[in-house]
């Protein structure tokens, strides 16, 4: 049973809940397949070499799972990529900068996704300019597809099915090796600054600071509903609405059918699952094994896309060694509070 299951089991103090939620019927239903589907279709269903390459590019990760994407075809080979300005986060991400880094995972998945076809990518960012201070509309980047027999399969796509982001506390009996840690930022961009952490006092402290900030997001009252409006309880849910974060799972639901686990009971900062989130959090951050980072010089919009290529590149490089990363974007977020 996964930890956060196991802390919620505390909360629950209902039979009637933990008898729903392990029920072989209820639990066997409770899959969101239609949510899903994507990762079923992704290079399956389409002939178009783009539609192809695009339907692994919305397995990106992305931050609150926004996935604000948005795509035009243009002639038979081309694509604007743009964005939805109603799928930001202003309070968490007030100039945008984590939207834009998702929108840089998509664009490389779909590099590599057309490369693994035999097709070269080739990609005008911005072509209408940076949009600054905030995204106001103006692309992200156009895109050409070319068949093109010197492109080569990268190998980190072989693992674009196992590639996800961990929500769960890290096993702290097993240490990552130092060797795994530089593998990992190895697969970066030239020009990126990346660096990694395994000593266990420069542990402690980013946990201590990981920690710190989440707290600072949580009690924030408006950076924390961000989360909570975007939260998505249950199969039918999180099938009408697959964006966002999901509270999904039989005991999940069980929790929310029996009215314990509920946007209103979280949004309510006094209540017994508020505190049963902060317990949660507590035990996923203080359990990091190991650190890595990627940076760059200035945070220019064309860097914020570099960051998001090598983010997936580097979550890909974590799935092939068989490790978990779990992204933490709280203490670099830009509004007072976290100041
Ligand atoms: C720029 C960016 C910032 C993110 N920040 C966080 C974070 O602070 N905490 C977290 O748990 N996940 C974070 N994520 C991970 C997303 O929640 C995750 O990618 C999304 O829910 C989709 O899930 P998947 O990556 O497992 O496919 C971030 C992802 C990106 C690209």
């Amino acid at each position: 049973m996964a930890k956060s299951r196991r802390l919620f089991l505390r909360i629950a103090g209902s039979t009637a809940v933990i008898a729903a939620a392990g029920a072989v019927g209820f639990a066997a239903t409770r899959t969101p397949d239609k949510a899903l589907a994507p990762w079923s279709v992704a290079g399956s269903t389409y002939t178009d070499a783009r539609m192809r390459a695009l339907s692994y590019a919305v397995l990106a990760p992305n931050p609150h799972n926004q996935q604000p994407w948005l795509v035009t075809l243009e002639g038979d080979d081309s694509f604007t990529l743009s964005y939805d300005l109603d799928q930001m986060l202003p309070h968490t991400d007030p100039f945008n900068r984590q939207i834009v880094i998702g929108l840089g995972c998509f664009l490389e998945l779909m590099r590599m996704a057309a490369a693994s076809d035999g097709y070269r990518a080739d990609v005008d960012l911005f072509p209408k300019g940076q949009p600054e201070p905030l995204l106001d509309g103006r692309p992200i980047a156009r895109v050409t597809l070319a068949k093109d027999a010197s492109v080569a399969a990268s190998p980190l796509f072989a693992e674009v099915f196992n590639r996800r982001s961990n929500k769960e506390p890290f096993d702290t009996s097993r240490p990552v090796a130092p060797a795994d840690l530089a593998a990992i930022t190895s697969v970066a961009g030239a020009g990126a600054i990346t660096g990694t952490v395994s000593d266990g006092e420069t542990i402690d402290h980013l946990r201590d600071i990981s920690w710190r900030a989440h707290l600072v997001e949580v009690e924030t009252p408006r950076t924390y509903m961000e989360s909570v409006e975007v939260m998505r309880f249950g199969k039918a849910e999180i099938n009408a609405k697959p964006d966002g974060i999901d509270m999904g799972g039989p005991f999940l639901e069980a929790l929310n059918l029996a009215g314990i686990l509920t946007r209103d009971t979280l949004a309510d900062m006094s209540s017994q699952a508020y505190a049963q989130g902060i317990d949660m959090y507590r035990e996923i951050l203080w359990s990091a094994m190991g650190y890595v980072y990627v940076g760059a010089a200035e945070n220019t919009r064309l860097d914020q896309i570099a960051a998001g290529r090598d983010w997936v590149r580097m979550n890909l490089k974590a799935a092939q060694l068989g490790l978990a990363i779990h992204p933490l974007s709280q203490a670099l977020q830009e509004y007072p509070e976290m100041d």
